[in-house]
């Protein structure tokens, strides 16, 4: 192997300028030569790179965003758009791709392995929603800005006595506001995976603590849940509490790693271009058991992510609620 590309793909996450330097690194260090390529599959298509030398990638690790841009590529998606993709990858003599994303960075690279190119796909996504890998690079981050902003909001909802409806990305899955949830002792929390019982699930946990003398709330919603909304607006209806409701939005994406995604990110960007070097091709690097361990992309699209049914125990018996199955 001679030249690798790296691309950043989807959503970004803190921790992708992370795996960036730590590929272009190994890199330098096997004595390949590393590419950046720009805006996602786009920058496939349209030829947009640059090179990564040693000290281009210097000083990445601390910080949030990718420096390689990040796009959804519609045009990726379509037969067209795969071979102009092949033919960059031909022009620039690039022997393997290395992409960081979520689940749709894994088909683009498995799409781009079925016509020849070697590529491995390093989990990145503050949802932590890809099944192979108990970890994805920016959660932990992610986890910890919307547990920031939570700590903020519960001052003022103290102080005026509210209740705050906060909304918290992870896309269609609630890992991201189950562990926020138990981080901040949230009244309640609404993932996706439980079915909601309204009464059952907020307004009785809401009740309980006003009896045992709180005078605010925080309840946790997943943007996968539904509209943050009709959660206050319900909530108002039956408690007549003065309700207030904040969407945390695209915060949760930005800010400096944690250390965790930091190490994360070095970790499987090290990993990819090792397993690249050794003649592997369409794999994903995952964390299973705190060990860094690869699966065939087609294999790791078709596992499914269950729920951390122990974390959703506790935080049910936080809120005095029995279990739900
Ligand atoms: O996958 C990361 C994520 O932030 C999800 O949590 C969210 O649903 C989605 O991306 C938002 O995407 P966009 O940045 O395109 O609005």
């Amino acid at each position: 192997i001679r030249r690798i590309g790296v691309l950043t793909s989807g959503g970004d996450a803190p921790g992708m300028n992370a795996a960036i330097r730590a590929a272009a690194r190994t890199c330098f260090h096997l004595g390949i030569e590393c590419v950046g390529i720009r805006r996602g599959f786009n920058g496939l298509i349209n030829g947009d790179d640059e090179v990564l030398n040693y000290s281009r990638v210097s000083g990445l690790t601390r910080m949030g965003g990718t420096m390689l841009y990040s796009a959804r590529s519609a045009e990726f998606r379509t037969e067209a758009g795969i071979e102009k993709a092949v033919n960059t990858c031909k022009l620039l003599g690039l022997d393997g791709i290395v992409g960081i994303g979520g689940d749709g960075t894994f088909r683009g690279l498995h799409d781009l392995a079925d016509h020849g190119i070697a590529v491995i796909g390093v989990p990145g996504t503050i949802d932590n929603d890809i099944a192979c890998s108990s970890y994805t690079i920016g959660y932990d981050t992610a986890c910890n800005t919307a547990v920031e902003c939570i700590d903020k909001l519960q001052d003022t909802m103290q102080s005026h006595e509210r209740c705050s409806v906060v909304e918290v990305m992870g896309h269609r899955a609630g890992h991201l506001a189950l562990y926020v949830g138990l981080a901040c002792g949230a009244t309640a929390v609404l993932i996706p995976e439980k079915p909601v019982n309204f009464e059952e699930d907020v307004i009785e946990p809401i009740r309980r603590a006003r009896l045992s003398g709180r005078t605010h709330f925080m309840i946790i919603v997943a943007e996968g849940v539904g509209s943050s909304y009709d959660v206050a607006n319900k909530i108002k209806e039956a408690t007549a509490l003065d309700t207030r409701v904040t969407v945390l939005g695209h915060i949760q994406r930005g800010g400096a790693p944690s250390a965790r995604d930091r190490v994360t990110a070095t970790h499987m960007g090290y990993s990819a271009v090792m397993l690249l070097a050794s003649g592997k091709t369409d794999r994903v690097v995952c964390m299973q058991d705190d060990k860094y361990i690869d699966y065939d992309i087609t294999e790791a699209l078709s596992m499914k992510k269950g729920l951390d049914e122990d974390k959703y125990t506790v935080m049910r018996t936080m809120i005095g609620q029995h279990n739900k199955v």
